[in-house]
């Protein structure tokens, strides 16, 4: 399998402490890495990464895996994207390796392609286009930007895209799939006509949709690419890709409504600005952006329209934890307008002094100030980071006058009933609960993988109580001769996943005595077993059952001597 030798090379080029540093920052803490869970939230660090076995464990929610799972995990990416994305940090060439875990990847690598050569045929055409040109240059646009955008142009025909596309070797149906054409009575015809075109890409740099905006005043003003295989609007963020340095190193987002006004954003200078694609914040574009950054400014227009979106995004960014900021600007403008007319250093300014959550609330609202508190009180309490949300009610104490102690109470009161209205689960760490002898085996397997032959050849899998330790077993029967953990966690599914990667960092047995551990959890299974058998025979009066369970009995003991 061509796959196999990518993950060797994968796995022989980037280390998995490393990795996760740009994600999490880790600590040395004895032979492991420690650091702060980013797939629950926690105060005290309880997420593991081992170099040795380049493996990751978080002891308070149970993930864990590998390298790949772990970024599958936490951009939420199919197997193949993640391998694509950590081969191309590497430096690996992809196109070495043909992908064959699963089609669905092939596929969308198929659809990025198809869009990078129409971005590439619409910067060309922008080139060609004076009318396009002249837009861009009237909107304020330098070529700067249109070079760091990719910005282009659909000229007003028919379907040139598409007959440079079949051109380049691209199926019908996959330009199809990709968005780019439509058909109507006459086949197909290019979607994007006679409008400058921005391509949309996503957190990893890849061109997933395009954006197109008329050059008059025709409408549609804007239309979208359809959601494709790779792509879904409303988890897209416009200028992610480009910002999202700038984001991380700041810890902090700037998000304004439309293409132009992070395109201007970014030209002055504010280069953590993103824009949804004209509509809401959803939860899906904030766990996106929860990767690179935990604050937000919402930027908005001062009229009730703006106000209301940004009161909506408010409820969805503290659900997420968000620390967020409002900047409102004067009835009318947008940030493009107002950095075009005041500059940068003015639009700094304002930033800087960005309303805070609890302030625009209070401030905005068109209810009474108890009708406001509760409604502040009601976003706090959504909120699972408690010293942010502590920090808030601190805030909403001050500026409304009312005692803090009796906010906490009330506070509690939401909780309680969003509590009981909720099914939230509780997360347990795993290998707690389980039975504890069948656990121990399984972890002398996994630290031992040499042992796993003679282990399983004594024990009979269909016997043991846990069925996510039989799944494993039957896992690792199937691998025998060439076990390891990174093979094993391949081929195991999430909840198998955070009990190897738990055993891995915590045994639980002796390793200096691995045989006698062995060996005493199979005689107590192996008796257990025989117990359970003896009982059902004594309830059945089943005597012969009795007499052969007892020469079986007797034939083990003196094996075992
Ligand atoms: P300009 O008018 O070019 O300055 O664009 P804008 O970015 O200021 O747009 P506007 O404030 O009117 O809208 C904000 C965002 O909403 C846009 O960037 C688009 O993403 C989206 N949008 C606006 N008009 C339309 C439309 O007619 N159709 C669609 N699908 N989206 C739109
Ligand atoms: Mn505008």
């Amino acid at each position: 399998m061509k796959t196999d030798r990518l993950l060797d090379e994968i796995k022989s080029k980037v280390d998995i402490v490393e990795f996760i540093s740009d994600y999490v920052p880790l600590k040395k803490s004895g032979q492991n890495y420690k650091g702060l869970c980013p797939f629950h939230s926690e105060k005290t660090p309880s997420f593991m990464v081992s170099q040795s076995k380049q493996i990751f464990h978080c002891f308070g929610c149970g993930a864990g895996g590998d390298l790949i799972s772990f970024l599958m995990k936490h951009d939420n990416l199919t197997f193949g994207e993640a391998i694509r994305y950590i081969a191309k940090k590497a430096g690996i060439n992809l196109k070495d390796f043909k992908f064959d875990k699963n089609n669905t990847s092939e596929k969308r690598e198929k659809l990025i392609q198809a869009n990078e050569e129409a971005i590439k045929f619409y910067s060309r055409n922008l080139a060609d286009s004076e009318t396009a040109k002249t837009y861009l240059k009237k909107r304020g646009i330098a070529e700067e930007s249109i070079l760091s955008f990719r910005i282009g142009y659909a000229n007003d025909e028919r379907d040139g895209l598409f007959r440079h596309m079949k051109k380049m070797g691209y199926s019908d149906s996959l330009i199809k799939d990709a968005g780019l054409i439509v058909a109507d009575g006459r086949g197909y015809r290019d979607l994007f006509r006679k409008r400058i075109i921005f391509p949309i890409y996503n957190l990893q740099n890849d061109a997933i949709a395009f954006g197109g905006r008329v050059t008059d005043d025709s409408l549609p003003k804007y239309i979208n690419s359809p959601e494709t295989g790779v792509f879904k609007k409303s988890e897209s963020l416009f200028a992610i890709s480009l910002s999202k340095e700038a984001i991380r190193k700041k810890g902090l987002a700037i998000i304004v409504e439309g293409y132009l006004d992070a395109i201007i954003c970014h030209q002055y200078g504010f280069k953590n600005t993103v824009a949804p694609l004209g509509t809401a914040l959803t939860p899906m574009h904030l766990r996106r952006l929860k990767l690179v950054a935990r604050k937000v400014i919402l930027i908005f227009d001062a009229d009730e329209a703006g106000i209301a979106a940004a009161r909506r995004s408010l409820s969805t960014l503290a659900e997420l934890d968000f620390r967020s900021k409002v900047m409102l600007l004067p009835r009318g403008e947008d940030p493009d307008s107002f950095l075009r007319k005041h500059g940068n250093k003015t639009f700094k300014k304002m930033l800087a002094e960005a309303m805070s959550m609890v302030e625009f609330l209070l401030k905005t609202s068109k209810g009474d100030k108890i009708d406001n508190v509760r409604e502040t009180l009601g976003i706090i309490s959504a909120m699972q980071d408690l010293i942010i949300a502590d920090e808030m009610l601190n805030e909403l104490s001050d500026r409304s006058k009312i005692n803090e102690a009796v906010l906490r109470e009330e506070l509690k009161k939401i909780k309680k009933n969003l509590k009981l209205s909720s099914h939230a689960i509780e997360m347990k760490p795993v290998g707690t609960q389980i039975n504890r002898e069948e656990c121990i085996l399984l972890s002398a397997i996994i630290s031992f993988p040499e042992k796993a032959d003679d282990v399983l050849s004594r024990l009979v899998i269909e016997d043991l109580t846990d069925a996510n330790i039989r799944s494993i077993l039957r896992k690792i029967e199937a691998v025998k001769d060439n076990l390891n953990i990174s093979t094993l966690l391949e081929k195991a599914d999430e909840k198998e996943r955070a009990l190897i990667t738990e055993l891995s960092f915590n045994p639980g047995f002796d390793p200096e005595h691995v045989e006698k551990n062995i060996n005493d959890c199979l005689n107590i299974l192996r008796q257990r077993k025989f117990e359970e058998k003896r009982k059902i025979a004594e309830e059945y009066g089943d005597i012969s059952l009795l007499d052969s369970l007892l020469k079986e009995k007797r034939r083990l003991i003196k094996k075992e001597r």
